[in-house]
């Protein structure tokens, strides 16, 4: 085999058998392909995509480059959400399944660009773990249901190169190699139940739901093929989930909602992908299902698998009952209006980046981050303000000139003003 007759059939969309399949990645990974002819390989999966087959050939291959882990703690379920802004639905939807008996084996990444990380957001509680030993993540997912840790061990090296080069190819927006990137990962971390969120709009990778839609049925169909109980759904991801953005900010508003302080869309999207998680581990049908997962809120019950996880992990599990425990920026920066308006819509990636600007994100892999960094928002689509009335709070500790946050922040709402056309302050 070699490279170009690969290349050439995939130019022309003559379909690769498993072991061209196979070979390409195993060859890549190893050094003996190299980065020019993998590029243009992959310039042709981007321009003529891929067959189920060959997607599905793809992610194994992928998978196979590199550890597959063996938790022995019985059968686990995994989350996935292919990423926006705000979302900490990990931290809330962790706690409430392990509380209805399903093992939650989370395995989370950084934040990069204008998306968090769930594991950069734990560690904005004092003391919190996340790289730790398999054989300490098993003891606590046996004792508590419910452990986040950063990736670990050589998984999925295949996805680790071909996806930094793909970032610097334009080679990232495409269907058959997001799913494979996504998939095999997921397949190395080997959970029995695997839920896929799949997100679409403004801050996400898919901004159309069509494309969303593509995406979840190939990820749910190699899940499925790879003998995994599995589901994908497609959710909004046009405006910033929950009101707050920023680590500390995020696991705040996520102890919030596990108080049971809050409900809205959050709350409700929380409780499905939980009712969604437990329905495949078949602990009853979806109603039963989102009463359980209700029940584990309403209870304390999730919120105390909280406060274990941070404890066993290290962390002050203090902050569950004193939100303000957790880090506190120096300085905000209140974003008001001077007209009345209606808020139409706020542009979910622009929200990011204001974030971002703030210290909240970093722009390259190992920048340091401000933990108490971000915006809180008060508004969302379909709100009326008038006004004086706060629109988003900036927070910062490294930032001392908000300006030019503002500035993003509002030229990220869409608005229709309801008197005159004052300009906003
Ligand atoms: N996330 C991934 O892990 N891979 C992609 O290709 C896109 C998003």
């Amino acid at each position: 085999m070699n490279a170009i007759d690969i290349i050439n059939k995939t130019k022309r969309s003559v379909i690769l058998s498993d072991d061209e399949i196979n070979w390409l990645v195993k060859s890549y990974t190893e050094g003996d392909i190299p980065d020019y002819q993998m590029s243009a390989w992959l310039m042709a999966v981007r321009l003529n995509g891929l067959t189920e087959q060959e997607t599905i050939s793809l992610t194994y291959a992928m998978r196979d480059s590199g550890d597959i882990m063996r938790l022995n703690v019985g059968k686990t379920a995994d989350k996935h959400s292919t990423g926006g802004v705000g979302d900490k639905t990990s931290l809330i939807i962790g706690p409430i399944v392990a509380s209805c008996g399903v093992c939650m084996a989370k395995m989370s990444g950084r934040g990069l660009g204008h998306t968090g990380g769930t594991i950069d957001k734990l560690e904005s509680i004092s003391g919190f773990r996340t790289e730790l030993p398999i054989s300490e993540f098993e003891e606590i997912l046996r004792e508590n249901k419910f452990a986040i840790i950063s990736q670990s061990g050589e998984l999925c090296p295949a996805d680790k190169k071909m996806y930094d080069l793909r970032n610097a190819t334009g080679t990232v927006d495409s269907i058959p190699l997001i799913a494979a990137s996504i998939m095999s990962k997921k397949l190395s971390v080997n959970a029995d139940y695997l839920l896929l969120d799949v997100k679409y709009g403004s801050g996400a990778f898919m901004k159309t739901k069509d494309e969303a839609e593509k995406l979840a049925a190939i990820m749910e169909k190699i899940g499925i093929a790879a003998g995994k109980k599995c589901k994908a759904i497609v959710t909004d991801m046009d405006t910033p989930l929950g009101r707050n953005i920023g680590n500390s900010l995020e696991v705040r508003e996520a102890i919030e909602i596990l108080q049971g302080k809050y409900k809205g869309k959050l709350y409700d999207l929380c409780i499905e992908l939980s009712a969604e998680i437990l329905r495949l581990a078949d602990k009853g049908d979806y109603q039963e299902c989102v009463a359980m997962a209700e029940e584990a809120v309403s209870s304390g019950k999730a919120l105390e698998v909280f406060r274990n996880t941070i404890r066993l992990q290290g962390g002050d599990p203090k902050v569950c009952d004193d939100v303000e425990l957790l880090p506190q920026a120096r300085s905000k920066y209140e974003v008001r209006t001077v007209q009345d308006m209606e808020i139409l819509k706020i542009n979910c990636e622009e929200i990011g980046m204001t974030s971002l600007l703030l210290g909240a994100g970093r722009i390259n892999k190992g920048d340091p981050i401000d933990m108490s960094a971000g915006v809180v928002m008060n508004i969302e689509p379909g709100d009326k303000v008038s006004a004086g009335d706060t629109l988003l709070t900036l927070y910062s500790s490294v930032c001392s000139d908000f300006s030019d946050a503002a500035v993003r922040a509002l030229n990220a709402i869409d608005f229709e003003s309801l008197n005159c056309h004052k300009p906003l302050t």
